[in-house]
């Protein structure tokens, strides 16, 4: 968008059934350099790609003539039940997909029962996300995504800045001490255009540069120098009553760890492909971080979730829950709340017909849609 803004569209046209008409649309309406913010990955995509396809691949087995009156896609998660399984995961700078940004899209989910995470690097004040979700009597949760900052002492205010406006849960991301190489990002020339900022993080003040020495590293000996390490972990548990999922866990012993320093959730992604290309996709890095953990913690998992279908086999392999990413930017940028709320709903609906074609009437029963033994929940 460095030059054209975001439309301000908030109708739909008529013919959108489904997430690839959703983003065949945006594709349309995003100028090239949003675009290539939101739809790219890293170097050669092949993570992205592959996020996408890994879903597609397993292939399900439907029972028959089973009850199904009364089932639902209802789950609980740390503590509360959710109207169905699929949270919208944290994305940065939603203003350049919209005008509304991330008070759209947080709204959408609202009135729509399913979970929201607010990106660190959010383009509206967390306050005034809160202030507009926290009223809606059949929302999802509320959680906050943080990025630690090298100043420890700011990330401890924006943390209870979250605290007392609401947010009920912190979703640390530890997947990406910098950022990947997106190679698409840097073909389009993307910059923030002005106006669009991390307003969270207003006052943040950036760290003084080291003076390397010949032969040092910028990235090495500069920027890592702050990058958080386990021990920022525990003092993060330290310093807020609230509960602490890690996002961007991938393997079972990194899954270990994150319970042993007091996380109550994982979240297993490998951010949606845009930071390590050439890591699996999450739908095959997900069993086994499910069965290192033998149910202490729910694991929720995201990338290239675009199917009810998808959803489905993620219950299936053990996911408490699914996150959804560039999906719901293309229905915002397509028409604001309505065009998120159109997305969700695609999804949900998809749901509901795959597990009653498979023959579940609840979640509980998932595993059984890809011929496993329905012994969860
Ligand atoms: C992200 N993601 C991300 N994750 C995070 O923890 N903090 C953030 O600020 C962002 N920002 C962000 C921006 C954009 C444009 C995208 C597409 C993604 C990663 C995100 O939470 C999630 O892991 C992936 O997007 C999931 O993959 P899909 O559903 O987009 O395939
Ligand atoms: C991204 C960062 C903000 O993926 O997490 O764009």
């Amino acid at each position: 968008m460095n030059g054209k803004p975001p439309s301000p569209r908030t109708t739909l046209p008529e013919g959108l059934v489904s997430l690839a008409d959703h983003e065949a649309l945006a594709r349309t309406s995003l100028s090239p350099e949003a675009d290539a913010y939101f739809n790219g990955g890293a170097a050669d995509e092949i993570t992205l790609r592959e996020n996408v396809a890994a879903w597609q691949r397993p292939r399900l087995h439907p029972r028959v003539l089973r009850p199904l009156a009364g089932g639902h896609t209802r789950v609980q998660l740390l503590g509360r039940t959710l109207a169905h399984p699929i949270l919208i995961a944290p994305m940065a700078y939603q203003r350049l997909a919209h005008p509304h940004g991330e008070m759209a899209t947080a709204l959408a989910a609202a009135v729509l029962g399913t979970g929201f995470v607010l990106s660190t690097q959010a383009s509206v004040p967390l306050e005034d996300v809160a202030h507009t979700v926290l009223g809606e009597a059949e929302r999802g949760p509320l959680w906050f995504q943080l990025y630690l900052q090298p100043d420890r002492a700011f990330t401890r205010d924006l943390v209870h800045r979250a605290e007392a406006a609401g947010y009920e849960a912190l979703v640390l991301t530890v997947d990406a001490p910098v950022n990947g190489a997106r190679d698409r990002e840097r073909r389009a020339g993307f910059v923030l255009p002005p106006g669009i900022t991390a307003i969270n993080l207003q006052g943040l003040r950036p760290p003084k540069p080291q003076t390397l020495r010949p032969g040092q590293s910028t990235l090495f000996d500069d920027l890592l120098t702050h990058a958080p390490t386990w021990d920022d972990v525990a003092w993060l548990r330290s310093v807020t009553r609230l509960p602490l999922l890690l996002k961007g866990i991938t393997h079972p012993a990194d899954a270990r760890l994150a319970v042993q320093t007091g996380a109550q959730g994982l979240i297993v992604s490998n951010h949606g492909g845009r930071t390590l290309d050439t890591m699996p996709a999450t739908a095959e890095l997900l069993p086994a971080v499910v069965q290192a953990l033998g149910g202490e913690v729910p694991v929720l998992v995201d990338g290239g979730i675009r199917r009810g279908t998808d959803v489905l086999k993620a219950m299936a392999l053990g996911a408490a829950a699914v996150l959804v990413g560039r999906p719901v930017v293309h229905g915002l940028a397509n028409a604001g709340a309505t065009g998120v709320a159109h997305v969700i709903r695609l999804l949900r609906d998809e749901l509901e017909i795959a597990m009653a074609l498979c023959g579940c009437q609840t979640l509980a029963e998932a595993a059984m849609a890809l011929g496993r033994p329905a012994d969860r929940h």
